[in-house]
This record gives C-alpha cells, sequence and structure tokens, in this order.
C-alpha cells in the first residue's frame, strides 16, 4: 500500500463551526492500536455488546495474521478536528478474486461515529480509489470470508448473535449516501429447545443412522483431526456458496486448536458415510459470559445469552449427500447436546437470503428468523 499517504479536506457546511477532515493510511502501531479500538466509543456504552479481539486484529493490520499471505490491506482512518471518527480497511483478497473470477474488492473493519458524513464519505471515497488503482472493479462490504461479516438492519442496539453485527442504523445512510446498494440479505435464526423438538430432534438423528450416516462429534472424532476435515468438507460443500472463498489448514488450525476441551468439542460435528467425512457442523456454547461485555446488573435475556444460547456457526455437506437428511441430523446432535448442557436456545447463524437448503433446514430444526442483516456493493461503472 502507499505510504504516509494524507489528504485533508476543510469544509464549513452552513451553521456549524469550521471542521477540518482529513483521511489518512494507518501504518503505526499506534494507529493501528487507535483503529483496533474505535469499537469500544460506538459500542462500550451499550448494556451487552462483543468487544473486537484487539490483538488479532492488530496482527491483521501489520500483515501478522495466518491470512496475511492472501490479502492486501489498506487500513484508512478519517479524523474530525483530530478526532478519530472512522475507519475502514480497504482489502484486495487475492483467494475471493482467483475463486470467482471476480476483480472485486472488499472493504472490512468499517465502523464510525454518529454524525459524521462527510468524513465517512472521504474515507469510503479514498478506499475505493486505492481498490481502483489496483484493478478492482467493484466494492463490497459486509461479507468476507473470516473477514467481514453483515450489517444488522433490526434489532439496534441489543446483542447480536455470537461473530455477528451490532451496527447503529445509521450506517446505512453512510453507504447508502456513498454509493452502495444492498447486494445480499441474511437472516440469523433461534431456536427455542422445547420437550417436543428434542424428540424430533432425536428422530432426524435415528433416521439417518438407519441409511448408514454416522454423526459422530469432534472429541468422538479426534479434535484435531476434525479441524482439518472441517476445513476440507468446508471447502467442498461451500464452493458454490456465495461470497465465500476456499480457507486453507494452516489458517484454521490456529483459529480453532485452543477450543479442544471446551463445550465445542462435544456441539460440533462429523458426518460419516462408508467411512468418509460427508458433512461437517460447527458449533459454540453460550459465549456471552466469557466474551461479551455485559454491564453489572443488566440480565440478558435467555435467547440471547447469560448462559442458554448455544450457537450452530456452520454447516456443511458435500454434494453428493445433499437432500438425505444429514444436515439435519448433525444439527440435530448439536441442538441436542445444547439442551443436555443446559441451553434453552440455539441459534443458526447467517443464512443467504436465497440459500433455500440452509433457510429449509433451519426451519426443519424448528428454528425462527430472529434478526437480518444485509451486505453492501458498489460497482465501480454504475
Ligand atoms: C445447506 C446444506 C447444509 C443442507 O444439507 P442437506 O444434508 O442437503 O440438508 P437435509 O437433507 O438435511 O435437508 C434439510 C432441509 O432442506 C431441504 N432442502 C435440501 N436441499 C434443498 C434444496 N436444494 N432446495 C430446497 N430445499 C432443500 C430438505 O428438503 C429439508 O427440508 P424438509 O425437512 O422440510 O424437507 C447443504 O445444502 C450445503 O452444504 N450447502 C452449501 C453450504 C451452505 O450453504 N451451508 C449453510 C450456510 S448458512
Amino acid at each position: 500500500m502507499s505510504r504516509g499517504r494524507h489528504s485533508t479536506v476543510a469544509s464549513e457546511p452552513a451553521g456549524s463551526p469550521r471542521m477540518s477532515i482529513s483521511v489518512q493510511w494507518v501504518t503505526s502501531r499506534e494507529g493501528h492500536e487507535e483503529f483496533a479500538r474505535l469499537p469500544y466509543q460506538i459500542y462500550g456504552e451499550r448494556d451487552a455488546w462483543w468487544p473486537p479481539d484487539i490483538h488479532n486484529e492488530i496482527a491483521l493490520l501489520a500483515g501478522r495474521s495466518p491470512l496475511s499471505g492472501h490479502l492486501n490491506l489498506a487500513p484508512i482512518s478519517a479524523y474530525n478536528d483530530k478526532r478519530l471518527v472512522a475507519r475502514v480497511t480497504a482489502v484486495i483478497n487475492h483467494r475471493y478474486i482467483e475463486h470467482w473470477k471476480e476483480p472485486l474488492g472488499q472493504l472490512i473493519h468499517f465502523e464510525a461515529l454518529p454524525g459524521q458524513h462527510e468524513a465517512v464519505t472521504a474515507m469510503l471515497e479514498r478506499a475505493m480509489e486505492w481498490l481502483r488503482e489496483r484493478g478492482m472493479k467493484a466494492a463490497r462490504s459486509g461479507f468476507a470470508a473470516f473477514l467481514d461479516y453483515p450489517y444488522a438492519i433490526d434489532n439496534y442496539g441489543s446483542l447480536p448473535s455470537f461473530l455477528l453485527r451490532g451496527n447503529p442504523d445509521y450506517y446505512h445512510s453512510y453507504f447508502k449516501n456513498a454509493g452502495f446498494a444492498t447486494e445480499k440479505g441474511q437472516s440469523d435464526y433461534t431456536a427455542a429447545l422445547t420437550t417436543e423438538r428434542i424428540e424430533r430432534y432425536r428422530r432426524m438423528i435415528e433416521a439417518t443412522a438407519a441409511a448408514k450416516v454416522v454423526i459422530k462429534s469432534w472429541r468422538e472424532y479426534g479434535f484435531l483431526a476434525a479441524i482439518d476435515t472441517w476445513t476440507d468438507v468446508t471447502n467442498a460443500s461451500f464452493a458454490r456458496h456465495w461470497g465465500w472463498n476456499p480457507v486453507s489448514r494452516e489458517e484454521v488450525r490456529p483459529m480453532m486448536a485452543s477450543l479442544w476441551d471446551s463445550p465445542v468439542a462435544d456441539l460440533s460435528m462429523i458426518a460419516m458415510a462408508d467411512g468418509e467425512p460427508v458433512g461437517t457442523v460447527f458449533s459454540v456454547p453460550d459465549l456471552s459470559y466469557l466474551l461479551a461485555r455485559v454491564r453489572q446488573g443488566v440480565k440478558l435475556s435467555p435467547e440471547r445469552g447469560g448462559g442458554t444460547r448455544g450457537a450452530l456457526i456452520n454447516i456443511g455437506v458435500i454434494d453428493r449427500m445433499r437432500g438425505r437428511g444429514v444436515a439435519c441430523a448433525m444439527a440435530a446432535r448439536s441442538f441436542l447436546t445444547m439442551a443436555q448442557q443446559g441451553m434453552r436456545y440455539a441459534g443458526y447463524t447467517l443464512v443467504h437470503d436465497d440459500n433455500w437448503a440452509s433457510r429449509r433446514t433451519a426451519e426443519a430444526l424448528g428454528a425462527r428468523v430472529t434478526a437480518n442483516f444485509v451486505t453492501y456493493r458498489k460497482d465501480f461503472d454504475s
């Protein structure tokens, strides 16, 4: 990326004091730290929120992440009167471009304070200019494998599901003012783990057992081997999944290895047919105690967290085994285990609106839509 480039725009909107807006490439250790901490200003006063993993974010910005070899990154900060008011990282994601044969740039890490239209527009313009200079024909914000998640269009102010954004409502006008439009919609689902549903889950598991599909937890399969199997099966089953790009064993192992002795090992599943892995589920327990910041005295609603909401984060079945109840059986066993561990709700996280197979799987599990999201896109010739 260009180093040390800096631009200042003086502006004087009617009725407000003179402001000085500047947009800067972030290259120093202190700059990365300030950039990574901006969410504290945006979400820090909330009753409950998921704080960023500052250490990992700085490693990514500094090019020291296991993903770094696949990316060119340009973090950009916007200042208004020397105060950091917005941030974004422009990304050339080589694996995405090669996989889809599409010169699409990505804008990740977007966060901004309210009332900063001019600074945010200038920042997004600069980010898009950087992408254009590198041959990109469009920019997407709100979906990139392991890097970015879509923007919430409801439940403003409340704790989102683990990994998902709980952005303020004004983010949408920032993107629309900069010429972006909704490219894709997504939903997050939640199932109440009632006695009747648990019986239904048992029947789903029995049906695949009769068809000689064996469902094993990652603990039963061997956790470290399960991580590599997850990578391989996910790459195969998500090959044509909109927005995804292949990922490597080398980057996934450090993300998941430390979970070997956690409930993840019992909640995550692998489906086997004829001794071969054909499907995987990655699920987590309720992480709100461990990872969310919850203001003292605040009680989360049981379907949002507080020890009662597990979540299925990812599910995939290879092509030749689809339509035989494998996804339902893996998810059913994961949800059943959540119930055995005392959870009362199970999330089924993030389904594209047109992913009928996954939506039907969620519905077959008795889940309902509890949050909605969008991904933005701008084509540079439009
Ligand atoms: C989504 C996915 C995991 C479903 O796996 P599967 O083993 O084929 O699903 P099941 O056989 O258990 O079927 C589950 C439900 O989906 C329905 N379904 C399956 N494939 C479908 C399709 N192509 N279109 C519409 N409905 C479909 C089934 O009929 C069943 O619903 P029902 O019980 O009401 O009849 C699989 O298609 C996949 O791996 N897709 C790519 C990766 C992906 O999208 N993962 C989910 C990300 S959110």
